[in-house]
């Protein structure tokens, strides 16, 4: 499983790039995936693609399956059939030697944070190190303490402990040990949920700023129409086990799907609308996209 536990055998120090080589343009591409649990399928022949370097907003109604799908892309739930390629390996097809090196170049925020209570913030940091890297202590606990200053927290927040932090020290901490290995793909489950609006946006401009600085590839579940609107390079709607539109916040608006729609052209969602616009100066112009089309000009 992908940023987990240790693969047994797996060879800690291997250089990522080797004998994967990736289909340039693509992170993540997802065909006919299916997922249940007992009689119920969760994903009913989903279809998604991630491309390199953008953000990934991946919303849905609540149960709809979304943390389900980022936990089966990662290995932590089984799939019943369909494939899963990250790099441009199918991830069916790797041997743990080749799971591990994926598993490097891969960072992690859970939606509830998981961070070990018993551990440190600094601590936490420097789990996925000890899994896979080799460094002395030292270098360990500089590069934790550089990674939890990238999250934007206070130094002396390394040594408390998750239960001593408020909800959004522990965001910053889980994001902390998500770039713990210098990811290039980072998948964060609904980060700005539980925040104030502005303690959201600070944390959707420090995404933004991480992404563009570290060249990140970010697949992000969010309910928050703010973080959609301001750091989603595209959009995913996920209804009835499938993805239903894929595209810039163009196509979401222009959907007809009854639950993208209401999403997108509700109360709420009219608000950040016009607010995006003021902010902006958005003429609010729509483009017709398709499922996997693809609005940004990147390719397979
Ligand atoms: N381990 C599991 N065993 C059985 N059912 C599960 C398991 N994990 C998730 N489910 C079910 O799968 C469905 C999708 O759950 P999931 O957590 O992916 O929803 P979600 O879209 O992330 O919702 P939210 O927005 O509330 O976080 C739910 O009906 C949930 O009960
Ligand atoms: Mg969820």
């Amino acid at each position: 499983m992908i940023n987990g536990h240790a693969l047994d055998g797996a060879d800690l120090g291997a250089r990522p790039e080797q004998g994967l080589q990736a289909a340039p343009g693509i992170a993540i591409k997802v065909r006919d995936l299916v997922v249940g649990f007992g009689d119920k399928l969760v994903m009913q022949g989903l279809d998604l693609d991630v491309y390199r370097g953008e953000v990934l907003g991946f919303v849905g109604g609540s149960g709809t399956g979304k943390s389900v799908l980022t936990r089966t892309i990662l290995g932590l739930i089984r799939k019943r059939s369909g494939t899963i390629e990250i790099f441009g390996s199918d991830l069916d097809s790797l041997s743990p030697r080749e799971y591990a090196a994926i598993e490097r170049r891969i960072g992690v925020m859970f939606q509830q944070g998981a961070l070990f209570s018993g551990l440190t913030v600094k601590q936490n940091v420097q789990v996925p190190m000890r899994e896979h890297l080799h460094l002395s202590p030292r270098l360990s606990e500089e590069l934790a303490m550089l990674k939890i200053e990238l999250a934007g927290l206070d130094l002396d927040a390394a040594n408390k402990y998750p239960a001593e932090l408020s909800g959004g020290m522990t965001k910053r901490a889980a994001l902390a040990r998500a770039l713990a290995l210098d990811p290039e793909l980072v998948f964060l489950d609904e980060p700005t949920s539980g925040l104030d609006p502005i303690g959201a946006a600070e944390f959707d401009e420090l995404i933004a700023t991480l992404q563009r600085t570290l060249g990140l590839t970010v697949f992000m579940v969010t309910h928050d129409l703010d973080s959609l609107y301001s750091i989603c390079d595209r959009i995913a709607a996920l209804a009835d086990g499938k993805v239903v539109v894929e595209g810039p916040i163009s196509a979401m608006l222009d959907s007809r799907h009854p639950w993208v729609h209401a999403y997108f052209h509700g109360k709420r969602a009219r608000l950040v609308d016009t607010a995006f616009a003021k902010r902006s100066g958005a003429s609010g112009e729509a483009a017709e996209t398709s499922p996997g089309e693809n609005a940004n000009g990147f390719s397979e």
